[in-house]
């Protein structure tokens, strides 16, 4: 069965289950789940009821989609996503964006932890992705092209929208909050990167690295969806300097700059304009 077929199946199922129809979807990283609480009236749809969904294997991840409202703006939330270094398929991981894209979401909004490479940004902060560099050494896209889909080749010259971008950056201006704006690089995982990958990754152009997002940018760029991208920076990557990092305290980060995140995503949100 193709991908399209399978995503006509979870649709099936989806619209069975709820007769919301968002035009905005989010994946919700590390520890950042908490934008849930944010949703009102939510419809929980538990993904291991979804046909054809994968399901997570993360502690730190809920597998859910979460469907409702944000400032009476309907979304449709990835509670819990997946990682290559799961064991998943690139194809897997991005399932999900396909079945939004069939729903009839044309804005997706990612969030990620990563370590921060710009020797400016600290534990904490928060970036606004602008650009990605891919080192999967793997693309969702490899395989048959399904043109119902997008183009064998899409163009890449604008993965994240610079609309979307300067919404974002506007909204944090308001709420004085320092947003970075910068490249995202991602690697495989699942170790974090020795001293000198991390001096190799910040030469190569590299303002922060991650282990998620370019594959569901990638296939949703595909898709022709706009793609806002936001990265917590939750340790220090300095080669020069490097501290030993652990789970609790990437936890710990993505903690503390959550709602801070969270409510530039709800003022996003409300103020994007539907094409
Ligand atoms: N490297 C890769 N992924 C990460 C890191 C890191 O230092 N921190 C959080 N996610």
């Amino acid at each position: 069965m193709s991908t399209y077929e399978q995503a006509l199946e979870a649709l099936a199922y989806l619209r069975s289950v709820t007769s919301s129809e968002p035009r905005i979807g989010i994946i919700l990283g590390t520890g950042l789940g908490g934008l849930v609480k944010e949703i009102e009236n939510p419809t929980l749809v538990s993904y291991d009821s979804i046909p054809h969904f994968s399901v997570s294997t993360v502690e730190s991840h809920v597998g859910r989609l979460v469907f409702g409202s944000i400032h009476n703006v309907e979304v449709v939330a990835m509670q819990g996503r997946f990682h290559a270094y799961e064991g998943y398929s690139l194809q897997d991981i991005t399932f999900p964006v396909r079945v939004m894209r069939h729903l009839g979401v044309n804005t997706l909004i990612i969030s990620n932890a990563c370590g921060g490479m710009n020797p400016l940004y600290r534990r904490g902060d928060i970036m606004v992705i602008d650009d990605h560099i891919n080192l999967l050494g793997d693309n969702p896209l490899i395989g048959r092209n399904d043109e119902r889909y997008g183009p064998r080749f899409p163009d890449m010259s604008e993965p994240y929208s610079r609309r979307l971008i300067s919404l974002a950056e506007q909204v944090a201006l308001e709420q004085g909050v320092r947003l970075h704006r910068g490249v995202y690089v991602v690697v495989q995982g699942p170790n974090l990167e020795t001293r000198a990958e991390y001096r190799f990754l910040r030469t190569i152009g590299a303002d922060v690295v991650g282990m998620s997002t370019v594959p569901e940018t990638i296939v949703a760029r595909h898709m022709g969806m706009d793609v806002l991208g936001f990265s917590i920076i939750t340790d220090e990557c300095f080669p020069d300097s490097l501290q030993p990092v652990h789970l609790e305290d990437v936890l710990a980060a993505a903690a503390v700059a959550e709602p801070v995140m969270t409510s530039i995503i709800a003022s996003v949100v409300q103020r994007i304009e539907h094409h």
